[in-house]
């Protein structure tokens, strides 16, 4: 289908210190709940290796996330040695923020480009109902401060979800308008298989983008680069930028970039696969990296995933990846 690789999400954990709704259920997220062992996850030379392998096939971009990435030991150590790699040209972090505070000087450092902090209400009690009730939001938000201080863009992600926190919509955009940082609206979607997504919870981007116009004129904006994933507007006023992730209403399948390797080393050429492919098993045998790259490329090139563009036709799903294990 034509789609280069040029960009890697890397998942550097699978734990999280929130249970949201959307993504790891408490119920089911539970104390008993299997995450990996240390040693199933892959080490920082491990993931060192194959983002080299990665860059070498196109790869431009690095994303960070997790599950919680912040809650992997040592993260500044691992940034410092990606952002080492020639061809990296840049890094990014997602995370909910909170442990920001301890560690965004040391990120910053260690070459962290960009930080995307998921926040998905101010009100206090909404926030905490939708988080599995780990957090307020003045720690997201104190997160949010420390990695402006310390030399990071901030972008904001907003997952709206009908009925739960489309009240929000307007109140986020102001907050965060005022502080000049950039909110994006995920619309609610089918990651995984334990959230319970249902069609009528989706909030779309067009219902967002007529209820901001009710405050103030939006104007579309060109994307930075063909395949964002964020469709862009700024207010009219020149008072700031905003972003619609629609993969549910438009899908972007066919610009599709991405490519996703879990904390345990499998890649998945889709948010929504059923199936990743074991490269942790490559790395723990004597394959070369030539051998590596090779059956990489392979893949990518055999790959034919447009889930999004398909889940209106679709009549069944078969079991998909769960969010927390690719993070995004
Ligand atoms: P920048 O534009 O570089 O800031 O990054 P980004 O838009 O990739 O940012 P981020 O990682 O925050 O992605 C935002 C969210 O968009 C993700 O967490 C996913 O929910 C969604 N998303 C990203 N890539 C894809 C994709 O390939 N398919 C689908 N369906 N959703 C995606
Ligand atoms: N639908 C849309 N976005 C989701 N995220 C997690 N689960 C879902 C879902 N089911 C968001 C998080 C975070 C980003 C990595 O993906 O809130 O911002
Ligand atoms: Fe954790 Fe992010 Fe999933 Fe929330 S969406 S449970 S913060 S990984
Ligand atoms: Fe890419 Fe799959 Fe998302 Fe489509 S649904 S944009 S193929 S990750």
């Amino acid at each position: 289908m034509n789609r280069g690789l040029r960009d890697l999400r890397l998942s550097v954990t699978d734990r999280c210190n929130f249970r949201c709704r959307y993504c790891m259920p408490a119920e089911i997220f539970g104390k008993d709940y299997p995450f990996l062992a240390e040693d199933k996850v892959l080490s920082f030379d491990e993931i060192e290796r194959l983002v080299t392998i990665f860059v070498s096939l196109g790869v431009k971009k690095l994303r960070i996330t997790g599950g919680e990435p912040l809650l992997r030991k040592d993260l500044p150590t691992l940034i410092k040695r990606l952002n080492a790699i020639p061809g990296v040209e840049d890094i990014a972090l997602t995370t909910n923020g909170v442990l920001l505070p301890k560690s965004a000087a040391a990120l910053a450092e260690a070459g962290m480009r960009r930080v995307t902090v998921s926040l998905d209400s101010l009100n206090d009690e909404r926030f905490r109902l939708m988080n599995g009730n780990r957090s307020g939001v003045q720690a997201v938000l104190d997160g949010i401060e420390a990695a402006s201080a310390a030399g990071m863009p901030v972008k904001i992600n907003m997952v709206v979800q009908k009925g739960t926190n489309d009240q929000d919509i307007w109140p986020m955009a102001a907050y965060f308008r005022e502080r000049g940082h950039i909110l994006r609206f995920i619309e609610y979607m089918d990651v995984g298989n334990s959230n319970g997504w249902k069609w009528d919870h989706v909030f779309s981007s067009k219902q967002i983008l007529q209820l901001l116009e009710e405050h103030l004129p939006l104007v579309p904006v060109e994307a930075h680069y063909v395949g964002e994933v964020a469709s862009r507007y700024r207010y009219q006023d020149g008072s700031g930028e905003i972003g619609f992730i629609s993969s549910v209403s438009d899908a972007f399948c066919s610009t599709c970039t991405r490519a996703r390797i879990s904390a345990e080393g499998k890649l998945y050429t889709c948010l929504f696969a059923s199936k990743g492919y074991d490269l942790m098993e490559l790395l723990r045998t004597d394959e070369t990296d030539e051998s590596i790259r090779e059956a990489i490329a392979s893949i990518w090139t055999n790959r034919n995933d447009r889930y999004s563009e398909e889940r209106a036709t679709r009549t069944q799903s078969p079991a998909k990846i769960e969010m927390s294990h690719i993070g995004g």
